[in-house]
């Protein structure tokens, strides 16, 4: 592992996903139980009451979120999906080609901080276990809020440390100990899992990270805790412009 790569810097962090790429579905399942691809799937109840959307899924790696939007609103006309990992995105486009809507998905490699694509372009705009690693959130609440068309809606899938005590204990433990072990195993980098254990206990969540959706312009901002606070899923809304 590079130096780079160590410590609590974000920076170029999408090279470390490179190196976990082979084993980063695999191990989302062991970890989380298979709990991950129910939390996206559930994550898509939250999308705008809309037909025909275009969603944009940012840090989109191996494609599973992208996996659960077509699954739960085949309805959706289009899913773009960006990020840096370019070999994240191979093994995406490979899952993708094999599906039934694969003519509906795009992925490519960019940036959740420079967006490329126009302003008001997306119904909705999509982000699983990826806010935690952009190096500067607030450029990318930005970008997400450019992107958006008014009236349409961010959603956040990220982890979280549980309220309650008890459930934080149990949960720092598994974090701390079991994951970067378990991880080390599948995937031979017990640094990137010591990261992904570094980063949950000290982003804001909750209410602090509502706060930061809306001082970047975000309206109708709500947090949902999912089993207990070990996710939530974040919305926030771009108002739309009001007619006299
Ligand atoms: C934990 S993975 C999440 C992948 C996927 N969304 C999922 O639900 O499994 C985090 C991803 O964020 C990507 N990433 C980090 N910084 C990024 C940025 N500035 N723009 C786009 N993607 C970024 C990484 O390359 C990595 O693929």
């Amino acid at each position: 592992m590079t130096e780079e790569l160590q410590g609590p810097s974000r920076k170029e962090i999408w090279k470390m996903f490179n190196q976990i790429s082979p084993t980063y579905d695999v191990a989302n399942r062991v970890f989380t139980f298979g709990l991950d691809q129910l939390w996206r799937k559930k994550m898509c109840a939250f999308l705008p009451p809309r037909k025909e959307m275009h969603v944009l899924d940012c840090a989109t790696g191996t494609g599973d979120q992208i996996i659960a939007l077509m699954a739960k609103r085949p309805d959706i006309a289009h899913v773009t999906g960006i990020d840096l990992a370019d070999e994240m995105v191979e093994i995406g486009k490979q899952k993708i080609a094999k599906k039934p809507y694969a003519s509906k998905v795009s992925m490519e490699i960019a940036s959740a901080l420079s967006i490329p694509y126009p302003d008001n372009h997306f119904d909705a705009v999509t982000i699983s276990f990826g806010i935690r690693n952009v190096t500067d959130m607030m450029t990318a609440f930005h970008e997400f809020l450019r992107v958006l068309k008014p009236g349409g809606r961010l959603l956040i899938l990220e982890g979280t440390v549980p309220e309650k005590k008890w459930l934080r204990s149990i949960h720092l433990f598994y974090l701390r100990h079991l994951l970067p072990n378990i991880g080390g195993v599948i995937s031979k980098n017990v640094d990137a899992y010591r990261y992904l254990n570094k980063t949950i206990e000290t982003f804001p969540q909750g209410e602090k990270f509502t706060e930061k959706m809306q001082a970047a312009g975000f309206h109708h901002t709500h947090c949902y805790p999912l089993l207990g606070g070990i996710s939530t899923i974040y919305q926030g809304e771009k108002d739309a412009p009001v007619h006299h």
